[in-house]
């Protein structure tokens, strides 16, 4: 079987959402409907979006498997780092096991590594990746669990709002504050589809206070709302988590799990507000070193060993589809 791995075209945009389609729902077919060709389609409107990096594994002129290798600037251990995330990695079901998505996997190393990317990180089978280079356990998607205990909290004055084209300023700016010594992080983008909510799961706002920008706010809503995002100077913090309370349980007293480490909300704990640790980095989420002189090396080697902790993560809020 002759396979050949290239760059996608626009015109494979059809058959490379057939591809994922198929593969996906190979994989679960409980779920009504596969959010992975939807994603391929608004990963493609990143500014940093590289047609070189999405590839097409063709089988006898036919697309038997894509892999999608998204630019991103990242953060490691308070350094800017060009990185790249590998989702989706789909290989149509009659072409598995046939080598098509190691290949298509290894080419986008080459490739990734060529272009200066230092590190490729993805949430995906720990009994897959690891035999590219991937290391497991290298991140979390949760950070702490907040315990909020406003009694007098009525959300007067309070609004949320959609984000508007006039906002993406003051949040990429409170996001390098926010996140720039981070010890991982992943800036969505300066669109305002970066800032945007694609599942009816979760949204993306703006909180005002008599009229007054708090910050902002990405939260998924679950059993106990997950906020992956939050912006705002340390004054504002309690109010957008009494809020955030206040919508899911109708009172501003509940936990909420939020996209940070307790170090960083340290100084926010009060008698009303408390925090606690809820690190969980899960095997599944893996990074692999695409050069090995990058600062990526030491916070692998330092997670590896337990001298760093995992870093606290969000994926782009395009991944909220899978919700
Ligand atoms: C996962 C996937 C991309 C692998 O591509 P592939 O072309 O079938 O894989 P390859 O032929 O390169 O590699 C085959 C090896 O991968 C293993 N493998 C295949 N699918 C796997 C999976 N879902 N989990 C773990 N291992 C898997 C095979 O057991 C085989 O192992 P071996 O080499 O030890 O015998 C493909 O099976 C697929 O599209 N699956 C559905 C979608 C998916 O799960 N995507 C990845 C999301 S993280």
């Amino acid at each position: 079987m002759n396979i050949k791995i290239r760059s996608e075209k626009i015109s494979d945009y059809s058959s490379i959402a057939i591809v994922n389609y198929e593969a996906f729902m190979g994989l679960n077919t409980c779920k009504q409907y596969v959010s992975e060709p939807v994603m391929v389609d608004l990963l493609r409107n990143n500014l940093l979006f590289d047609p070189e990096l999405s590839l097409v594994a063709e089988v006898e002129g036919r697309v038997a498997g894509h892999a999608l290798f998204s630019p991103f600037r990242f953060i490691v251990s308070g350094n800017v780092q060009p990185g790249v995330m590998l989702a989706p990695l789909a290989v149509k079901p009659e072409f598995q096991n046939k080598g098509i998505g190691s290949a298509l996997v290894e080419e986008g190393h080459r490739i990734a590594k060529e272009k200066g990317f230092t590190l490729s990180l993805l949430c995906g089978h720990d009994n897959y990746y690891p035999r590219f280079g991937y290391k497991t356990r290298m991140f979390s998607l949760t950070g702490i669990k907040a315990y909020v205990c406003f009694k007098d909290f009525d959300g007067e004055g309070i609004s949320e709002r959609a984000v508007r084209e006039c906002d993406i300023d003051w949040i990429t700016e409170a996001w390098n504050k926010g996140h720039s010594s981070d010890s991982l992080a992943i800036f969505p983008g300066k669109n305002i589809s970066d800032w945007s909510s694609y599942s009816k799961r979760s949204r993306c706002s703006v909180i005002t206070k008599d009229g007054k920008v708090l910050g902002y706010v990405r939260v998924a809503d679950s059993d106990i709302p997950d906020v992956r995002e939050l912006l705002a100077d340390s004054e504002n913090i309690p109010d957008i988590l009494a809020y955030v309370a206040w919508k899911k349980y109708g009172r501003a007293e509940g936990e909420i799990k939020v996209a940070g480490t307790a170090e960083k909300f340290s100084s926010i704990v009060s008698e009303n507000l408390t925090v606690a640790d809820d690190i969980a980095a899960y095997s599944a989420y893996m990074i692999k070193v695409l050069d090995d002189n990058s600062p990526v090396v030491e916070y692998c080697d330092g997670v590896e060993k337990g001298i760093i902790k995992p870093g606290v993560i969000s994926f782009h809020p395009v991944f909220d589809l899978d919700d």
